[in-house]
């Protein structure tokens, strides 16, 4: 088995198990698809790589290096993006709680934009932006109330989702009336996120008409930031909507509105995280014991739920081979289970593979978004490498923690 004209078993030699494994031409295509389609001739269009999904230093440059914008949650992820000089410009700044800390750290590197959650948030931006003296772009998260079919932990738009505020509220009035009044916050328009993995494009066009809706009380056209959410193939029940049908839609229901109401919008962003990595990353893992149980047939992996926690959390579904029995028949049932002291700990439940042995190697399949990024040391498991592969090369670019990189912050 090859990825990216690199042999999976030589990656297995050189790096170990369990690996990381990223096809980059992949990750490119992806950028590339999104920055393509997502165009109008009537509006500026942003797309925003939403580095939850897998921040690392080199992904961001790959994101720089495409002129892409940047979604960020944290301070850990704005500094990940300052330590590749990544254009503060071009980030937009989320998260719920932003602390006092994240938030000045944000302003004073001239964060683009912040996507204020709540009042009591933007008065502490104020109270940054007054004392720095600073000009400060905000837009303001709005629950739209749309909520998309996806499994419903990851579903964020019921009304009493912890995220944004629901349009003509107390909250919301607040928020306009502290933008107003305020000399240093520039209120630029809105956001909406409206879960993920979603395949339902209705969904995307019905949040979007309602923000576009509530342009109409102001008199400046506004950004607009529609979040991602994009759903990819995980197994082959997943049928994704491919980036031009999905960009053109966002982008055609933009213009269909605009048409019908005489609005006007400054911009439209979208923010993929998940459609841009996903699918070009897949982990590799060494098979180590065999067990039959009255009912079962187990394949233990040499990693589990601290190097990808989703089926553990979300009931996610992987599809996955045996490196070099790809074409053998899958005459076995089984569970493939990971390898910490926890039942629910099963990376494939019900999987048909073929005979395995000792040693086999065994790859998942669209790892590449929220598995490094949500990995874990439960069992003190150490974090895996990540490896880039591109036109016959491979190249590390996070390297396996060490026993004495697990235990060096113990005092
Ligand atoms: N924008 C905002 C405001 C978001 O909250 C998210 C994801 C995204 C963009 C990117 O969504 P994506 O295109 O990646 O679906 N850990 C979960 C996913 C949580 C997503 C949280 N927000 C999982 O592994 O499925």
């Amino acid at each position: 088995m090859r990825i990216a004209d690199v042999d999976v078993m030589d990656l297995k030699k050189k790096y170990s198990t369990p690996l990381y494994i990223y096809d980059v031409n992949h990750l490119k295509k992806n950028m590339d698809g999104y920055l393509s389609y997502f165009k109008s001739p009537n509006f500026d269009t942003e797309v925003l790589y939403a580095s939850k999904a897998f921040s690392i230093k080199e992904v961001l440059r790959i994101v720089k290096e495409k002129g892409m914008s940047l979604d960020c949650v944290s301070l850990g992820e704005l500094y990940t993006a300052k330590c590749v000089d990544f254009d503060f410009k071009k980030i937009y700044f989320h998260g719920n709680n932003k602390s006092y800390e994240e938030l000045e750290y944000a302003i004073g590197n001239n964060v683009g934009v912040i996507v204020v959650d709540n009042y009591m948030e933007l008065e502490t931006i104020e109270e940054i932006a007054n004392n720095k003296k600073k000009n400060v772009n905000v837009i303001v998260r709005i629950n739209s109330g749309v909520s998309a079919h996806t499994h419903k932990f990851i579903v964020t738009s019921h009304i009493d989702s912890k995220f944004g505020v629901l349009y003509k509220s107390d909250e919301y009035n607040k928020i306009i009336d502290l933008c107003n009044k305020s000399e240093f916050i520039n209120f630029k328009g809105f956001h909406s996120h409206i879960g993920s993995q979603i395949f339902d494009l209705e969904a995307f066009r019905a949040a979007l008409v309602k923000l576009i809706s509530y342009a109409k009380d102001f008199s400046e056209p506004l950004i607009l930031n529609i979040g991602g959410g994009f759903g990819v193939r995980y197994t082959s029940e997943d049928s994704p909507i491919p980036f031009d049908v999905v960009s053109q839609t966002l982008i055609n229901t933009a213009n269909e509105e605009l048409t019908k109401s005489g609005l006007k919008i400054k911009k439209l962003c979208i923010e993929p995280g998940r459609s841009i990595v996903a699918e070009c990353g897949y982990t590799i893992y060494e098979i180590g014991y065999i067990k039959k149980t009255p009912n079962k047939e187990y394949y233990f992996i040499n990693g589990g739920m601290t190097d990808n926690i989703r089926p553990a959390l979300y009931q996610a579904k992987y599809d996955a081979d045996i490196v070099g029995k790809e074409n053998d028949v899958k005459n076995h049932l089984v569970t493939v289970a990971g390898k910490c002291c926890e039942s629910g700990d099963l990376i494939i439940e019900g999987i048909n593979l073929p005979e395995a042995k000792k040693g086999d190697v065994l790859i998942t399949y669209t790892t590449g978004a929220y598995g490094y990024s949500m990995s874990n040391n439960y069992n003190k498991a150490l974090t895996p490498a990540v490896v880039f592969v591109e036109d016959g090369k491979d190249k590390l670019v996070v390297k396996r923690q060490t026993l004495d990189e697990l235990l060096e912050r113990e005092i």
